[in-house]
């Protein structure tokens, strides 16, 4: 069964973790070490982030991740092993019914199928402009 709670900080040490697993498989993705991730955790409610915590039988298998800052923008993240079993859809499935956004680069095919497949629409496309190195 799959649940999702607040995360509590005794929680913070799986995000973290979570967050660097994700972070190995993306190029642009910087690695959080604990100092960097201790300082970030402080701030999560005056940043206007909410993190759930979701588990699967009762073990630890993600988080949702909410900028209630950024019109409800929302990023998952799934271990490996407890992929492609349906977690992610009912986890986001749980949440409480407002309006969410989900930013994707356009690379990220993966994630691009993910979100279209649990019921998100593409609203927009952006350009993504460089100056200088
Ligand atoms: C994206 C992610 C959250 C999906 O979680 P999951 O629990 O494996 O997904 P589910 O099993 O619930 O799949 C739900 C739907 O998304 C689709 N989907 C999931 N992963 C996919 C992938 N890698 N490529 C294409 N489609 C995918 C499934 O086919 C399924 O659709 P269907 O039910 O119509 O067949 C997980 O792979 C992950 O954590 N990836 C790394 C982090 C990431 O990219 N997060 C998203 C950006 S914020």
């Amino acid at each position: 069964m799959t649940t999702i709670k607040l995360a509590r900080d005794k929680d913070s040490e799986f995000v973290r973790q979570v967050r660097n697993e994700v972070a190995a498989q993306s190029i642009n993705y910087e690695y959080v070490s604990i100092h960097e991730h201790s300082v970030w955790w402080k701030k999560l409610k005056e940043r206007g982030i909410k993190l759930y915590v979701i588990r699967y039988d009762n073990q630890k298998a993600g988080y949702i991740r909410i900028n209630t800052h950024s019109r409800n923008e929302i990023s998952i993240a799934i271990i490996k092993k407890y992929r492609d079993r349906g977690i992610g859809r009912k986890a986001m499935s749980l949440l409480p019914p407002e309006k969410y956004i989900a930013e994707i680069k356009t690379n990220n095919k993966a994630s691009l199928h993910f979100f279209k497949n649990i019921g998100f629409n593409v609203i927009d496309k952006v350009y993504i402009l460089q100056k200088g190195k």
